[in-house]
């Protein structure tokens, strides 16, 4: 009789009475036992070596998932940040527009009035080369005289004294007012780099509070103290001008929440930059209305907001920390006293060492 095998390889329970009796039996008997175990360890030796590689299979498959996803979430973030940057120009182009429009018009009506006065200075001195061309051994002409007497009594020539050099200067003033904003939209808008590039943060702040003057004008002064001497830093500026919106954007509104309940202090937003070993600081400096200390942990967090809907989504903060810290490996941080303002301070590292700005701008 021989053995019966239980499922686990096993010769099956103890040997029959018979088998006990048999020697030649209990032979095969042990045989055909070291035969199933020789066999079950062939089966899991191939089990452990299929399992293996289906384990590296999975792990490898898990990787480039992974992979892909970290990707995925790069490309998120990178659209995420253009997204928002697109958003802060739509948002603040009425403001931009109007910015330009103001001195447009004076430019403009400089223009018509310089134009007129032209004219009439033209036409004296047309009168003018009449009364040399007619002058001869005996004089000049009475009536010839006359017409150009009557031309310059028409001419109130110390209002145009007084005005013509100032419409002229205006102008220019004007235009170059124009030409320092769209410079600074061209700045602010351009799309973002994949490498880091040398920019001098004094000038692309300069940029940034010009392109968001209409947020902050009608509450707040600006006050700006920038270092002259401040190294270039190697950086993305489309990125870091974004950051900058954020934060001006932000304490513009702190500072109209202060003023819609006490209007006995104006409002100042104070921007300063400086060197601190081999970091650029930047602090901006509101007196709005602070941040309660609950809220002070919280505020870099994705979508927190205390603002309205249309005034406020909670993103500016957490792009900020993200571009400060993950993207620059610099340092963001905020000091706030609840009805006295707040001031948030970049830390940005420097790196290698750089130029200084003024030789940047050379
Ligand atoms: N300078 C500040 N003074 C007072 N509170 C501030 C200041 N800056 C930020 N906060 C608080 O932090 C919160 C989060 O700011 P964050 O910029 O991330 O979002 P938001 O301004 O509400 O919306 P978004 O920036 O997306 O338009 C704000 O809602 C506000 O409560
Ligand atoms: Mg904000």
């Amino acid at each position: 009789m021989s053995p019966r095998l239980d499922p686990t390889g096993d010769v099956g329970g103890a040997l029959p009475s018979s088998a006990r009796a048999d020697p030649r039996d209990k032979t095969i008997h042990v045989l055909l036992a070291a035969a199933q175990r020789r066999q079950a360890d062939l089966n899991s030796s191939f089990g452990e070596l299929f399992k293996g590689a289906a384990l590296q299979e999975a792990v490898r498959r898990k990787t480039a998932e992974l992979a892909e996803a970290g990707e995925q979430i790069r490309k998120m973030e990178r659209s995420l940040a253009d997204s928002q940057r697109l958003e802060s120009i739509g948002r603040l182009a009425a403001g931009i527009a109007h910015e330009i429009n103001t001195p447009t018009q004076y430019v403009g009506d400089n223009l018509g009035f310089i134009e007129q006065q032209i004219d009439t200075l033209l036409g004296l001195c047309k009168a003018m080369k009449e009364v040399l061309g007619a002058a001869g051994p005996t004089g000049v002409d009475s009536r010839v005289l006359a017409r150009v007497g009557q031309q310059l009594a028409a001419l109130d020539l110390e209002f145009l004294e007084a005005e013509l050099p100032s419409a002229v200067r205006q102008s220019i003033d004007g235009m170059e007012r124009i030409a320092a904003i769209v410079r600074a939209m061209k700045e602010f808008s351009h799309p973002g780099t994949q490498t880091k590039v040398p920019i001098n943060i004094n000038h692309a702040l300069e940029s940034t509070l010009t392109v968001g003057k209409s947020e902050w004008k009608y509450v707040a002064s600006l006050e700006t103290h920038f270092a002259p001497d401040l190294p270039t830093l190697d950086c993305f500026p489309g990125d870091l001008n974004q950051v900058f919106l954020n934060i001006l954007v932000n304490a513009a509104h702190a500072i109209g929440d202060r003023l819609s309940q006490d209007r006995s202090i104006p409002g100042r937003i104070r921007v300063t930059t400086r060197r601190v070993d081999d970091w650029i600081e930047v602090h901006f400096e509101d007196n709005g209305c602070g941040i309660p200390e609950e809220n002070l942990k919280r505020i870099f967090e994705p979508f927190f907001t205390t603002k309205g809907i249309g005034k406020g989504t909670g993103q500016g903060l957490s792009l900020a920390y993200a571009v400060v810290v993950q993207k620059h490996g610099g340092q963001l941080d905020v000091r706030s006293q609840l009805g006295q303002g707040s001031t948030f301070i970049l830390r940005l590292p420097l790196g290698e060492p750089s130029s200084t700005s003024e030789e940047a701008q050379a």
